[in-house]
């Protein structure tokens, strides 16, 4: 998946369902150099999803999608792949999308979808997992990074970051501070993916290469 040195940079494909702040920050990060890769397509499954106009401002191919145009999921699925396969995307980043991701399009990207979810999994999988950290009287919860799989919400994980569950938080100042981990850990995760020199070991993702020494203290 590394791209060739004087090649170009890789094509990623960004799927969503709604507001788009995920989108945006990848958005963000190609731009600002941090994020060595190009956004080739946003796909939403919602035609009125925000996420559709943040990414046409930014110039960037946007497609809706709606699942209702097809007879099943696997029809769907395969409908993205085609559109994915025609832009030589190298890796998808769900954002928010909204949807399970079937075998057609499993298959035809194996370790090559990623998914960001917004609590520390393979606690709180699932919906609202924000709300789920609450009512669990989670003292900790948190933004992952993880490589999709069959299994909901189970696969390898990439990145993770924490934060602190308070006292007086509700579903959404714990959410909002949740967000802020996420956005600054989607396109780390998103660049350590297209990097290469890692490898699956069991339900690990494992790098292999050190590409940064920890600094001394
Ligand atoms: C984010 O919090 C993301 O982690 C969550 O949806 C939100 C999308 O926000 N995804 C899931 O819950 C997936 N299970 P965004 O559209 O502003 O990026």
């Amino acid at each position: 998946m590394p791209s060739e040195k004087g090649s170009r940079p890789p094509s990623i494909a960004v799927l969503i369902s709604g507001r788009g702040s995920n989108l945006q920050s990848i958005i963000d990060a190609t731009r600002s150099g941090q994020l060595n890769a190009t956004i080739a397509v946003v796909i939403s499954n919602r035609s009125e999803a925000p996420g559709l106009a943040r990414a046409r401002a930014a110039g960037i191919e946007a497609i809706s999608l709606n699942p209702r145009d097809y007879a099943n999921r696997d029809l769907y699925d395969r409908a993205i792949v085609e559109l994915l396969h025609a832009r030589h995307v190298s890796l998808i980043c769900l954002a928010g999308f909204m949807r399970l991701v079937g075998s057609p399009l499993l298959e035809a990207f194996g370790n090559r979808i990623l998914n960001i979810h917004p609590s520390l999994l393979p606690a709180f999988p699932g919906l609202d997992a924000q709300r789920q950290a609450l009512e669990h009287g989670a003292r900790i919860s948190g933004a992952t990074v993880h490589l999709v799989t069959s299994d909901l919400d189970g696969g390898p994980i990439v990145l993770q970051s924490a934060v602190p569950v308070l006292d007086d938080d509700t579903v959404d100042t714990l959410s909002a501070r949740i967000l802020i981990e996420e956005h600054r850990i989607y396109p780390e995760a998103i660049r350590i993916v297209l990097a290469g020199g890692w490898s699956i070991e069991g339900r690990r993702f494992v790098r292999s290469t050190l590409v940064e020494k920890p600094t001394a203290r």
